[in-house]
């Protein structure tokens, strides 16, 4: 009786297998509808991971070059950082493989998202034109891969992709940044409010229109505290740019406000709004309570706090000179943060407070399954 039912060893193995890989695999499936949000990125060099690499363009918008990249990575990517930045972080917190430049991407490979982001662009199509791939273009490219992936797994599986990720989007500081540099007498002919005004209207056009791709939870990083960066600061006194900051604080507000607008808007638009301007204020004015040494002189740079953009000596000035000790730096270069800062922003967003990333955190967006 009882031997009618136990079978030899070597069948029992095989329907054992079966039963456990078949379990496996069904798991997996399960982990992959329901966890796996891809992650696409958008703006600036706050987010570009190499996509200038790729585009025809000078050096003063690529950081291919060492010392760029040299604590985390060994060698320079294209990231504007000793090591890695936010988005790397958000993707590793997210379980996600790091997230490569759209334009490295060659078609099959999409894994986990897509990075748009180019050092230098602006949500205005005429910043640095010709040299950046502008936030408007950036949302082309979504478009293109959007069919890309349609074509590869079908329509029904690109679509849940595209409407369950993520799309992490920092933009602004490059127009913001233009009048101090390249267009000083702009505010003579518009005001400050009209000039962010027209940032945001044209950022308000392209978070519609990934919405129309079919996008739903949006993480916008507002602008930092501009006026405080190495590069910002005159020469003469070391101050902040009050006018900077002013630019900035102007943008966050509407910025804010926008996106609270579509959120009761659109059906089914969610996002998270970071609040870089307060986080990078209390780091650059309280650099100890942070684990930093230096928030007011960059790592790598030349003259006075090396706010000029030398680091790496291949944007016209060759003489540079590079700290020991980055992680004791909140800025890396003359407008971008160390790896050690990128770090503390990114577990601010992914599960900070409500004070600093708002109304939900990214751990929240990430997780929720949306309307
Ligand atoms: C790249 O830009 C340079 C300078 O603007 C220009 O001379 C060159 O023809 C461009 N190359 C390509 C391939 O577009
Ligand atoms: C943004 O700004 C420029 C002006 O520089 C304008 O020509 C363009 O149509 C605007 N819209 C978008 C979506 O970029
Ligand atoms: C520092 O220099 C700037 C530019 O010349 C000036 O606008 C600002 O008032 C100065 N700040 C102080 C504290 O002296
Ligand atoms: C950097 O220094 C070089 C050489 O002194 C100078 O020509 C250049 O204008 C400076 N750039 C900035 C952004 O200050
Ligand atoms: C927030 O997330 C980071 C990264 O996963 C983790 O190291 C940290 O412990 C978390 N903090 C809290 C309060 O959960």
């Amino acid at each position: 009786m009882q031997h009618s039912i136990i079978m030899s060893t070597p069948t029992l193995h095989i329907i054992l297998f079966i039963v456990l890989a078949s379990l496996f695999i069904s798991t997996r499936g399960d982990d992959q509808s329901r966890k796996d949000v891809a992650l696409f990125i958008f703006g600036d060099s706050v987010n570009d991971v190499g996509t200038n690499n790729y585009i025809n363009t000078t050096a003063d918008f690529r950081a291919n070059f060492p010392p760029y990249g040299e604590t985390f990575f060994r060698h320079p990517t294209g990231r504007f950082s000793n090591g890695r930045l936010i988005v790397d972080f958000i993707a590793e917190y997210a379980n996600l493989p790091l997230i490569p430049p759209y334009l490295q991407m060659k078609d099959d490979e999409f894994m986990g998202g897509a990075n748009f982001a180019s050092a230098g662009a602006g949500a205005l199509g005429d910043t640095y034109e010709g040299f950046v791939v502008d936030l408007k273009m950036q949302l082309k490219q979504l478009e293109q891969l959007e069919k890309k992936l349609e074509k590869e797994m079908g329509s029904e599986r690109a679509k849940k992709i595209i409407k369950e990720g993520v799309y992490l989007i920092s933009i602004g500081s490059s127009e913001y940044a233009l009048p101090f540099f390249s267009n000083p007498t702009l505010f003579q002919s518009i005001s400050m409010e009209d000039y962010v005004g027209m940032v945001i209207g044209n950022i308000t056009t392209v978070l519609k229109g990934i919405y129309e791709v079919g996008g739903r939870k949006f993480a916008m990083i507002g602008i930092g505290q501009l006026g405080c960066v190495p590069i910002m600061r005159p020469a003469e006194n070391g101050s902040c740019s009050g006018e900077a900051n002013k630019l900035a604080q102007l943008h966050n507000v509407a910025l804010t406000s926008i996106l609270a607008k579509l959120e009761a808007q659109l059906q089914g638009f969610e996002y998270s709004y970071f609040d870089y301007y307060t986080s990078g204020s209390e780091r650059i004015q309280y650099p100890s309570k942070y684990g930093f040494k230096e928030a007011e002189t960059a790592c790598c740079g030349s003259g006075p706090y090396r706010a000029n953009s030398s680091c790496g000596g291949q944007r016209g000035e060759k003489e540079f000179s590079l700290c020991h000790d980055p992680e004791n730096y909140v800025f890396f270069d003359s407008d971008h943060a160390s790896e050690r800062a990128n770090r503390q922003f990114a577990q601010l967003m992914w599960n900070g407070s409500l004070s600093i990333i708002r109304p939900r955190n990214l751990k929240a967006l990430f997780k929720h399954e949306g309307a």
